[in-house]
């Protein structure tokens, strides 16, 4: 592809020295396979309560089986009073009754094991509940006492601010000793310096591998560890913080690593599971040391969520991701619950969808976020709808996160959409109706179909085995690359006019080419 409607591939601009993980040597599932997030809340309800449940997933695992789906990652489901939706975790080897029970959670594993589906969890271990008993017991308990130390407790605050908004220190009581929280108040801070908060997460993970869960994913995975004696944030202080390259306290502390050092030494004797992490280090190196060959297997980068839709900053993104992750596989996401639906963050449904196929395309394994296959976008909730925490906290200057959190529409009229009989917890937009997955199912242009065929070439074309990939000439605002080894090229528009593709058979575009068989803005294609 080249501006000048020539095309070229013989240009390869970037070293191809990017080699794929021992892991996919293997053959491990984690080290190329495609991972949906269920949202538990908001993805199927089957008891009207308007809140989606374990019954609601196990229902619905013939959908995913039917996307092409290879795991699914269950956000918490642990029992808690809901102040950040479940990463309030009040038991860690429990299930919250508005999900159903320990039973349940055995069936939807054993169902999804017939369906061919891996399940991973979501572990919270940076913070508890403020009703976990520990908290609780620390709480009745006096300053200087053993069952505050497994918290951080102090008779004066730092200056740390919490991720959600305003100060990261509340107090239990007036005149009582203040506790940190990185997140909502109901967040209390672990201390990772403490033998029994270790054996705990330890504990925890046995449980869950023992129930037969293939997977975890690691909440916060670069805070596990605060720095000797709580030093004040030398950052310019306040909630936004300026980035002039001084360190954040908070996280990404050395400490951290001898935490996932553990985390891998028990999933070791579990063969096949693994461990995923919610790493957010700017810094490339920091960051590579979180998946050494001892810790976690895979870590998300969150490079190219956060890239706008702009071929040479992807292209670098890519590069970057793939050179951090070194050894192990690259984990690629374009959606999760913390942030706007891909239409809603580039702009367009063409976009998510060209999107769609680069995620996919790249060697290593990609996490996709319920309700992204279906193209839904953000919803513009009312301030009287709004749930996440952030949005008090920041004291109403952010609206946080529910606008991608409204429930899946599956099929029919609302209010409920075949989420639920009930009323749904946020409220479904009439727009949706337009987008529920029966209609989309029946409709080979949707982007449910484009999932699906994306899905299905992936594992079966043989042109996606390539662990490595090179770029190739590109006009301005395109990018093209190869799998290394393979025929796989995938080509990115992201200029306003449309341009010749690349030779080769059209495998899958996320739009229709031009009458002259061009690639046209804000569209990707796969040839082989
Ligand atoms: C992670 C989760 C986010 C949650 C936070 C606190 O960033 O993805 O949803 O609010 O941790 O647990
Ligand atoms: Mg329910």
């Amino acid at each position: 592809m080249r501006g000048d409607g020539e095309t070229e591939l013989a240009e390869s601009t970037v070293d191809a020295e990017t080699p794929l993980a021992d892991a996919t040597v293997g053959g491990e599932w984690w080290a190329t396979g495609v991972v949906y997030q269920v949202y538990v809340r908001s993805f199927a309800d089957s008891d009207g309560d308007g809140v989606g449940d374990l019954a609601g997933v196990r229902s619905r695992l013939g959908y995913l089986e039917l996307l092409g789906v290879d795991a699914l990652w269950l956000s918490p489901v642990y029992p808690s009073p809901g102040v950040d939706h479940g990463y309030d975790v009040s038991d860690p080897r429990d299930i919250d009754p508005l999900f159903g029970s320990l039973d349940d959670f055995d069936g939807l594993l054993a169902d999804a094991r017939r369906h061919g589906i891996r399940v991973i969890i979501d572990l919270v271990p940076n913070h508890t509940s403020d009703q976990h008993e520990w908290f609780r017991a620390a709480v009745s308990a006096a300053p200087g006492s053993p069952e505050r130390s497994r918290y951080h407790f102090q008779s004066e605050p730092n200056n740390w601010q919490s991720v959600f908004g305003g100060p990261a220190w509340s107090r239990v009581a007036p005149e009582d000793e203040y506790y940190l929280h990185l997140f909502a108040p109901g967040q209390p801070d672990l201390n990772w310096a403490h033998p029994e908060v270790r054996e705990d997460l330890e504990k925890t993970l046995r449980f869950w591998c023992d129930r037969g869960v293939d997977g975890v994913r690691i909440d916060v995975a670069h805070g596990l560890a605060k720095p000797e004696g709580l030093p004040d944030d030398r950052r310019q202080p306040g909630w936004t913080v300026v980035e002039d390259g001084t360190p954040d306290p908070r996280f990404d502390q050395d400490g951290v690593h001898e935490v996932h050092r553990l985390i891998r030494g028990v999933l070791d004797r579990y063969p096949g599971r693994m461990a995923v992490g919610e790493v957010i280090v700017r810094d490339d190196a920091r960051w590579s040391a979180y998946v050494r060959p001892d810790e976690l297997h895979l870590a998300f980068h969150f490079g190219l969520l956060n890239c706008p839709f702009a071929a040479d900053e992807i292209r670098d993104t890519i590069d970057r991701t793939i050179a951090a992750a070194g050894s192990a596989p690259a984990v690629w996401t374009i959606a999760n619950h913390d942030v706007p639906h891909p239409v809603t963050r580039y702009g367009s449904l063409e976009r998510a969808r060209a999107m769609a196929l680069i995620a996919l395309a790249l060697p290593g394994t990609a996490y996709l976020y319920n309700g992204e296959e279906l193209g839904l976008p953000d919803v513009d909730l009312p301030d009287s709808a709004l749930q996440d925490p952030t949005w008090r906290l920041s004291g109403g200057t952010d609206r946080g996160r529910d606008g991608c959190r409204v429930p899946i529409p599956w099929e029919g009229e609302g209010p409920g959409y075949g989420f639920t009989t009930g009323t749904p917890w946020l409220p479904m937009p009439e727009s949706y109706g337009a987008l529920t997955a029966a209609e989309q199912l029946e409709d080979p242009d949707s982007t449910l179909s484009l999932y699906r065929r994306a899905l299905e070439l992936r594992k079966e074309h043989p042109a996606f085995r390539g662990a490595q990939i090179e770029w190739f000439g590109a006009p301005e605002n395109c990018l093209a690359f190869r799998r290394v080894g393979t025929t796989l090229v995938c080509a990115l528009n992201t200029g306003d006019r449309p341009v010749p593709l690349p030779p080769g058979d059209v495998l899958l575009t996320s739009a229709d080419l031009t009458e002259n068989g061009e690639l046209p803005a804000d569209t990707a294609a796969w040839l082989a």
